[in-house]
């Protein structure tokens, strides 16, 4: 049998009305969403080219927005299914080139609806969809840094994406933690964040020249807070964490206004001077009408040989400061778990790997993935609901 060859006709530069299979190409093209952006590709630019042979055969010239686009395989999956479905394609060919500078920033526009003036904020969207968790406690050294790497890489161990921004300006240590020491790539005005056990990271030490102390006012606070969240690259996220700064700072206010929905977790360890203060950090919520999604008690005990209990820091920290923080904000505020001391911990964190994937069944890792796992099973419960828009008091 023998097929007639018509000449190819390009859509991009015919004026004529397109025929319908063309019009119904384009309508396939249209339902394939950017699997990073989650926008559809014919919105953002990506599609430069459709040719229609006549042996039915579709060539899409696809612009990428980088080259080595990672997702590239899943865009060609998408678009091979949605318009090879097309009656009168016989077959989906794609022609990947990249985007040109130009075309970045005139996409990049484009994703901040037009302006470049405000930057969006992806996670105080109303229909975003990523729980976002700001680990706070009252003093520095309790182990909230620990505590916000290894829930993030057990999260992520789930098969979440996660994120971490580590704004704590006093001591940043999140990326020695996850072993990252790669520094953030820029394309356009978008930073890419370093990645590290399936964890994006990014770290107000990776924007300071060594280990310089910088003093960070108010404003210029607020404003890399605000650059974190709205120009880094996250992608989708499940779940971001935030490791705050100690105490009731700019840092806590500034992410209340960035992103209404953030929610506290505290950490404190048993001692009562401690809890005392963490309950104050805790507090901050009620005046920034956040919730309060629990507390976690670090550095219960330690178990000695004999199989005995130390208490070293004493006992009660925890329970303490959930209880007293349920009372202050009329809604329960659950005491998520008790992390034993546990020098593994404290090894496999100076080693650059979290101990829930260190040594996962140690039991300082047990509590750990046993928060992330209440906290993953939260994420369950409120999907499809609208998140985080009512403050914890009036629930
Ligand atoms: N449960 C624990 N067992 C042993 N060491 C711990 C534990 N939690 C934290 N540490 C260690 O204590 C120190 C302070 O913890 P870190 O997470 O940096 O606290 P923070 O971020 O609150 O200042 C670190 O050296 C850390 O490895
Ligand atoms: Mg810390």
């Amino acid at each position: 049998m023998v097929v007639r060859s018509r000449p190819r006709r390009s859509m991009g530069s015919m004026s004529a009305p397109v025929s319908t299979v063309e019009q119904a190409i384009h309508e396939a093209l249209a339902t394939v969403d950017d699997p990073e952006i989650h926008r559809p590709i014919t919105d953002l630019g990506m599609v430069k080219s459709v040719d229609l042979a006549a042996d039915g055969v579709v060539t899409i010239g696809l612009l990428l927005t980088v080259a080595g686009c990672p997702l590239r395989d899943k865009l060609r999956t998408d678009i091979t299914a949605a318009v090879g479905r097309v009656a009168g394609v016989a077959r989906v060919e794609i022609d990947f080139g990249v985007m040109s500078d130009e075309q970045r920033r005139e996409l990049q526009s484009r994703l901040r609806g037009g302006s470049t003036a405000e930057p969006v904020i992806p996670f105080a969207q109303p229909g975003s969809r990523t729980q976002v968790y700001a680990v706070a406690s009252g003093k520095g050294g309790v182990g909230k840094s620990s505590i916000t790497v290894n829930l993030a890489t057990a999260l992520a161990a789930k098969g979440r994406s996660v994120g971490i921004v580590d704004a704590d300006i006093y001591g940043h240590s999140i990326p020695r933690m996850l072993g990252v020491t790669g520094r953030p790539t820029q394309v356009e005005e978008m930073i890419m964040p370093p990645q590290a056990y399936g964890v994006k990271v990014i770290s107000i030490g990776m924007f300071t020249a060594g280990n310089a102390a910088v003093v960070w006012r108010g404003p210029m606070l607020h404003r890399a807070l605000q650059q974190f969240l709205a120009d880094v690259y996250w992608g989708d996220l499940d779940v971001l964490l935030l490791d705050l700064p100690p105490g009731t700072g700019d840092v806590a206010i500034s992410l209340a206004q960035l992103v209404p929905s953030a929610e506290l977790l505290v950490v404190t360890t048993p001692q009562v001077a401690a809890a005392e203060v963490a309950e104050r950090a805790g507090a901050v919520a009620l005046q920034t009408h956040q919730r309060l999604v629990g507390v976690v008690e670090n550095m219960s005990w330690l178990t000695l040989p004999s199989g005995e209990r130390l208490e070293v820091f004493g006992t009660g920290g925890g329970a303490a400061v959930a209880e007293s923080l349920t009372r202050l904000v009329g809604a329960p505020v659950p005491l998520l778990g008790q992390v034993p001391l546990d020098p593994r911990l404290r090894e496999a964190s100076d080693a650059g790997t979290p101990i829930v994937v260190a040594d996962p069944a140690s039991p300082a890792a047990a509590a750990l993935l046993s928060v992330a796992d209440q906290l993953a099973a939260r994420r369950e419960s409120l999907a499809g609901k609208p998140l985080g828009l009512r403050p914890a008091a009036r629930r």
